[in-house]
């Protein structure tokens, strides 16, 4: 699994922690920046993750800021893009499980080290359901390619 990584200033440590347990677990790890702690714009390394795994470069992303919202603003605007901004264990299952995400999305400056770690192990070992929940994601779609053929609201 290839897996991106982003964050902004505010995401930039515990990116580093995160990529240094996805590297030791053997992952194929993108790092999309930024490198240092400097202050920066979350909407640009957004931007590399979601384009990386949207034209599938990438198999999953993971994106962190200070709360994860302006993350998961950018990265639901790129076609295909499923991200969830997770605080605990149990929103990553079902963000796996009913909605198929394929980025993760932290608020760096909400949660500790320990609970990001949580939280990324139980999204990486999650499988999505299909089933019932397919048929949403096929509406997700659809809703995405009315929107980039500016036909939304049209029956
Ligand atoms: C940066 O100060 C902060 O605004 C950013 O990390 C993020 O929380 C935005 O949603």
């Amino acid at each position: 699994m290839v897996i991106a990584i982003g964050s902004d200033h505010a995401g930039v440590e515990l990116k580093r922690e995160l990529s240094a347990f996805l590297e030791k677990k053997g992952l194929d790890l993108i790092d999309a920046g930024p490198e240092n702690p400097g202050p920066v714009d979350y909407p640009d390394y957004g931007e590399k993750v979601s384009l990386m795994v949207s034209s599938g470069r990438a198999d999953r992303g993971i994106l962190i800021c200070g709360t994860g919202i302006g993350m998961s603003i950018v990265a639901n605007k790129f076609p295909g893009i499923r991200a969830a901004l997770c605080g605990e264990p149990v929103s990553a299952r079902l963000s796996r499980q009913h909605n198929d995400s394929n980025i993760l999305v932290l608020g760096g400056r909400l949660v500790g080290a320990v609970m990001a770690l949580e939280i990324l192990k139980t999204w990486l070992e999650t499988p999505f359901e299909g089933g019932r929940h397919a048929g949403r994601l096929m509406k997700i779609q659809t809703i995405e390619e009315k929107v980039s053929r500016d036909e939304l609201g049209q029956t």
